[in-house]
């Protein structure tokens, strides 16, 4: 049976959507790897959204078959809304992912998690065997770092103790990142905080210094993932 209420039928987007053009080639292109019987990892920020949104209407006009492994509420509800078949990792597996990117390296280094979904989003890009980056010119750079601050999801209670881990990893800034529709700080789909640290260098070796801290769930650093970088 469907459900008849209004609140989550269409799919949505809050705000604008920067680099709309460039953004819908892209989200065109990876539509266009879709094939029938495929478990697709979907990403969360406005560029896996247009291509969520291409993808769904290759599935209704050619009757295709496909279940889609969400990285956030934000993906699971558009995906919903436009119809297509969601599951999660403790189903199955992806056979493939896509998912956009804050900044882009010439390494395929990436820095993720504007959305603030980066947890999930890093749990599907490992199960998938592959992941397509979605990226328009803006996000690459020539020092990752330059543009984004690096989000570290942290457990509330060890705010002080990664503060103090991180100034030991010479971090040269860290915010608390405050939420803007909602009093005091953002709240992760799996209830933590998040830190917005910047490094002047950031090392290969950054990730597992970061992950390794007691305290800290995930970060927005992606290094040496399987993934293809996909721009127009
Ligand atoms: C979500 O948490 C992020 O990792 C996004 O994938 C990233 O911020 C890219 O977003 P846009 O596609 O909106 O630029």
């Amino acid at each position: 049976m469907k459900w008849q209420n209004q609140l989550a039928v269409s799919e949505n987007w809050t705000g604008e959507i920067s680099n709309l053009e460039e953004k819908v080639k892209v989200a065109n292109r990876v539509s266009q790897f879709v094939k029938q019987g495929d478990v697709i990892g979907v990403g969360s920020g406005s560029t896996s959204f247009l291509a969520v949104k291409k993808i769904a209407e290759r599935v209704k006009q050619e009757n295709l078959e496909i279940i889609t492994i969400p990285t956030s509420q934000e993906a699971l509800l558009n995906c919903s809304a436009l119809g297509l078949k969601t599951t999660s990792l403790s189903a199955a597996k992806p056979d493939w992912a896509f998912d956009g990117a804050d900044e882009v390296d010439s390494n395929k280094r990436l820095i993720k998690g504007r959305g603030g979904a980066m947890f999930a989003e890093k749990l599907v890009m490992a199960s998938a065997p592959k992941t397509y980056i979605l990226v328009d010119e803006s996000k690459f750079v020539t020092r990752l770092g330059e543009k984004f601050a690096v989000p570290i999801e942290v457990d509330p209670r060890a705010v002080n103790l990664v503060e103090t881990y991180l100034n030991n990893l010479q971090v040269q800034e860290v915010d608390l990142r405050m939420a803007q529709s909602k009093d005091g700080p953002v709240i992760t789909e799996a209830g933590n905080l998040i830190l917005d640290a910047r490094f002047g260098e950031i090392s290969d070796e950054m990730e597992m210094k970061l992950s390794a801290i007691p305290g800290v769930v995930e970060t927005g650093l992606f290094i040496d993932y399987s993934v293809e970088i996909l721009t127009i």
